[in-house]
């Protein structure tokens, strides 16, 4: 019970509270409208921040917005996609998991920009312009200079009228010593005609193992599942189907293996991407990617003429800049791909739906999501389901867009012990209602090109298991079957 004299007090209280609410309420109902808002002081420290990844000169959005004079004409374009919440892109559900690549914008600022537009997208005293950070520069690296840097060896020309042209460089690092990798940045050369990129360290004991056609790559080929299309790997059209990879033993998958120094996809570990609207690779704060002396990195490029229609003969020379942390890290980060080689989307099926699944067996702490699949590519979920079989959803992408290969980067790890499950469910639109789709008339199975479809649930990882530096071991072995 509150006694008299101190009730009154309370009551006091929150009518001085709901007074001073309504006050600070009224004084700062509309505060952008009230105070006059330019482009130097107000619109451009947002820009810089949130829009600046995609919205540089000669970037994947096609118009800059990073000086006053480019944006001015886009004004009222601006107005509404700001408004309308469409830019900056996010695709996940806010509703699971917070992720630091967050690029929305808050509250306050959608209402400055607003006010901005409203009050004529004024440009305000140059003086007031802050400088833009460098990530602004036309062909600077976003993570400023790297401690190492490739290319893919030689200039790579790109021929008109070839939609897909999947090439791999190989180029040796020449490390004399292992090298731990805290982040990466993929720099395309040439954005009309680069759609994505993934870099690869091979091991010295790869490499000795590929030269002896031992390599796990090499085994994939020669078994029944795929074959090779040029430069391009298709599964093979009577390949057995299965939809529902979480339902067989397989996981859905000829081919899932963590990427660790044990195990690697078929070209390697993985070690960085690039897509439209991903960013750079920013490992989290006590882990990083080794590279072991003697390595090479493989360039795969995914060069496609989709989305940057170009004329004559286009060149090529993408860069890979790394960032070594000086001593090794508390936790090596691994990357598994959960995916199904073995769907088969009918004709005109509007929402078919793909799973695949992949157990840990050791303790691991989640770090990012990048779902991928192509142009019938609709939505993607990912869940966890717990030894004890409590089932959460991690990621749930409702909308996906082949445009925005994003990679989502959890705030805080989630923390999945020995014997948990990750399940991924993709669904896809192969109707005519899909205005992406290629062929609505086609059976489609796993392929490398853009106009076939893929279904992976890329997930990186840290080891939970103390302060291994060289003698981390995978934790994860999945299901893999090769058998089939
Ligand atoms: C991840 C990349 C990315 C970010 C971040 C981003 N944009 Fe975009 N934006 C694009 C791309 C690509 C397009 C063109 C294709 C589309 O509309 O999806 C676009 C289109 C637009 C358009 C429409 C242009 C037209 O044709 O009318 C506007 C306006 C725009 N963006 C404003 C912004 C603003 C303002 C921000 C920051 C608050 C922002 N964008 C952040 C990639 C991005």
């Amino acid at each position: 019970m509150i006694s008299k004299p101190n009730r009154i007090a309370v009551i006091l209280t929150s009518l001085l509270a709901m007074i001073a609410l309504s006050l600070t309420g009224l004084i700062s109902a509309d505060p952008t409208v009230k105070k006059e808002v330019t482009f130097n002081k107000d619109v451009a420290p947002i820009f810089y921040k949130n829009c600046a990844e995609c919205h540089r000169p000669n970037d994947i959005a096609p118009m800059s917005l990073m000086s006053y004079k480019d944006a001015r004409p886009w004004a009222r374009s601006i107005r509404e996609k700001v408004a309308g919440r469409e830019m900056p892109p996010w695709s996940p559900d806010p509703k699971y998991g917070e992720f630091l690549n967050d690029h929305r914008l808050a509250q306050k600022d959608v209402d400055t920009i607003l006010a901005w537009v409203d009050q004529g997208a004024r440009e305000g005293d140059p003086k007031e312009l802050g400088t833009p950070p460098e990530s602004v520069s036309t062909t600077g690296w976003q993570l400023g200079k790297p401690d190492a840097e490739f290319d893919i060896g030689k200039e790579f020309t790109v021929k008109p009228g070839n939609p897909d042209t999947i090439e791999n460089f190989i180029v040796p690092t020449n490390f004399k010593e292992d090298k731990w990798v805290t982040s990466a940045e993929i720099l395309p050369g040439n954005r009309k005609v680069v759609h994505h990129v993934i870099a690869f360290i091979q091991t010295p004991e790869m490499i000795a193992q590929f030269q002896k056609g031992e390599g796990r790559a090499r085994a994939m080929m020669e078994s029944k599942v795929f074959y090779r299309e040029g430069t391009l790997t298709k599964v093979k059209a009577d390949a057995p189907i299965i939809d529902d990879g979480c339902g067989d033993p397989s996981g859905g998958s000829a081919f899932q293996q963590p990427s660790t120094s044990e195990g690697g996809d078929a070209f390697g570990l993985l070690l960085a991407g690039y897509a439209p609207g991903k960013g750079v690779d920013i490992f989290p704060p006590g882990t990083a990617k080794k590279i072991p002396a003697g390595s090479m990195i493989v360039f795969q490029m995914h060069y496609s003429s989709y989305g940057g229609k170009f004329e004559g003969e286009q060149g090529d020379r993408t860069r890979l800049g790394l960032h070594f942390s000086s001593k090794p890290p508390e936790r090596s980060l691994n990357t598994v791909g959960i995916q199904n080689h073995f769907f088969k989307i009918l004709p005109g099926a509007a929402n078919h739906e793909v799973t695949a699944c992949y157990t840990f067996d050791g303790n691991v702490r989640l770090v990012s999501f990048m779902p991928h699949m192509h142009l019938r590519g609709k939505d993607m979920k990912y869940e966890a389901l717990y030894p004890d079989g409590r089932r959460e959803t991690l990621l749930w992408v409702p909308k996906f867009s082949f445009n925005w290969q994003a990679m989502y980067y959890l705030k805080k790890p989630v923390f999945l012990p020995k014997g948990a499950k990750v399940i991924i469910t993709a669904h896809f639109d192969n109707s005519d209602k899909n205005k992406y789709n290629p062929d609505p008339q086609k059976a489609i199975r796993w392929g490398d090109p853009t106009y076939e479809e893929m279904m992976i649930g890329w997930m990186e990882y840290a080891l939970d298991s103390g302060a291994g530096t060289d003698k981390v071991q995978p934790a994860a072995t999945g299901q893999t079957s090769q058998k089939r």
